[in-house]
Formats: C-alpha cells, structure tokens, sequence
C-alpha cells in the first residue's frame, strides 16, 4: 500500500490541473450517512428513494419529503468538516467537483469558487416550479413546508432528485475541468449515479491519472465498468478518506 501512496503523491505534485471528485464516503467520518454501501445506516438501505427524492414522492407527500431533508439539515448543523475535508480545502489550485449537498468543504475552507455542487445543496430552498426564488437555510432551524413567495407554488431543498437535471452550469463547467484535468482524485462515491460518475470517464478518456480513494472496491471508478481496460495508470487506495487524504498531502 505505500508504494502505490508514494506513487499517488508524485502524480499529485506533478498535476497541472488536478480536480478531485467526490461523494457521501468523504463525508461519512463527519457523521453524515452514506447513501448506499454495506454499511445498515446508508440512507437508501434506509428509506425510499423514490418517496423521498423524486418529484413522484413530492407531489405526493411534500410534508414528509420536507421533514426527511429538515431532518439531515439538522444532523448536518452538528456536524464539523474532518481531516479529508480540510486537507482537500487548503488545496486552493484544485477544483472540488463533489455530489454531496453538505457544505463541509467550504466550512473546511475550501473557496466557494473552488466547488461545484453537482447535485445541490442543502442549504438552499428553491421554488418547486423553478420560478427563480430561491432562498438561505438555517440548517439548525430548518422551516416546515411553505409557499414560494413569488408564485405561490411549494418551496424545496435545492438539491436535484432522481429523475431531474442537473444544475446545467455546473454539469458544464465540471465536464470542461474533466476534460482537462490530467489527474483526477475520486473519494468516497460508488460512483453510481449518473451523469456525475460519468465525469471519471471523462477524465480517464482524456488521459488523465485516476486516484481513487474508498473504503471498498469500486469497480466504475476504477474503470472496470468499462470496456476498454483503461486500467494500469489508475491508483487504488483502499481506506478511510481521512487517513488517505491526509497522507496524499502530507507534505
Ligand atoms: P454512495 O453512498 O453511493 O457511496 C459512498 C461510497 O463511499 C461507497 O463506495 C463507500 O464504500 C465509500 N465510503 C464510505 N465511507 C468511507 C470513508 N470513510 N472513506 C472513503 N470512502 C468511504 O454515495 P455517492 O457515490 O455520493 O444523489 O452517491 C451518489 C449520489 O447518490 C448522491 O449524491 C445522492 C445519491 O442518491 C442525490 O442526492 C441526487
């Protein structure tokens, strides 16, 4: 295993343009729940996607989609950003692309400018109509079920759900730095949910070194999904993020 740390870090100090990308596992020793690996807590083993992160379960139900993210904003408002995030977040020539709708990153330190969002954030209400308003959370006081106050339909979390578009601009921009990264750091995500696990093909097809960094294997990531074998200049790191991340950047 520390050969192929060594290797990472001389990859990582020789990238021009390196981008990590990231998901729930880079989170998950921050307290906040995973979304779907073997652990019983992970959200999905849990509850129902499509109750509660669909348009089908809101129309239905918009109280209890409502009180479900009130319920992970509070547990977010308790949470503090770990060692991966705060050493992620003093890299200030990176470029963060992560899935998660936590703000740990930022509140790690990392530059707003320096993370995209692909799948929104918690933090944020928007109108469910897209009518443009959207609106701050206090994470620790979440609101209950409200009208948007410019057209009267239901406010939301402003987070994308199943079935839905990603934040075009984002998507735009995170592709473009997939395209041109020449190495790309992938923590924390089974890198199941597309189009954003697709940004790790992206960056693989344009020749960029590929890190991943998971407690278990992770088969698209490490381009066993895929057809071409792009396999020999990607690097494994089996762990936790806080230990591997840590040592990536050790010095
Ligand atoms: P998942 O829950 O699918 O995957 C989390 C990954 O993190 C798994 O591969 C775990 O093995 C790994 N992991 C867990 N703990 C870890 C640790 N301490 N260090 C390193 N790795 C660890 O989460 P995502 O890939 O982020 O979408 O899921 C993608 C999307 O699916 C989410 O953004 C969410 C969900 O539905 C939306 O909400 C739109």
């Amino acid at each position: 295993m520390q050969h192929l740390i060594d290797f990472a870090i001389s990859k990582i100090k020789n990238a021009k343009k390196p981008v990590s990308f990231s998901g729930a596992g880079l989170s998950a020793e921050s307290g906040i729940a995973t979304f779907r690996d073997k652990s019983e807590h992970a959200l999905w083993a849990r509850f129902d996607p499509v109750q509660l992160a669909s348009q089908e379960g809101f129309r239905e139900n918009p109280e209890r989609v409502i009180d479900w993210y009130n319920w992970r904003r509070e547990t977010l408002s308790k949470a503090s950003p770990n060692a991966a995030h705060t050493t992620l977040a003093a890299q200030h020539n990176w470029l963060h692309i992560t899935q998660n709708v936590d703000n740990l990153l930022e509140s790690g330190g990392a530059r707003e400018n320096n993370v995209i969002h692909l799948h929104g954030t918690l933090d944020k209400d928007r109108c469910n109509s897209q009518c443009g308003y959207s609106e701050k959370v206090d994470l620790a006081n979440p609101k209950a079920r409200r009208d948007c106050p410019d057209c009267g339909d239901t406010l939301r979390p402003a987070v994308v759900w199943f079935g839905e578009a990603l934040p075009e601009a984002d998507l735009m921009r995170a592709a473009e730095a997939a395209r041109k990264t020449d190495l790309m750091l992938v923590i924390g995500t089974s890198a199941a949910v597309m189009p954003a696990a697709g940004l790790i093909d992206i960056a693989r097809q344009s020749g960029a070194d590929i890190i991943t960094v998971n407690t278990e294997q992770s088969n698209r990531a490490q381009g066993r999904a895929q057809s071409d074998g792009a396999l020999d200049s990607d690097i494994e790191l089996i762990g936790k993020a806080t230990e591997i991340v840590v040592q990536l950047f050790a010095n």
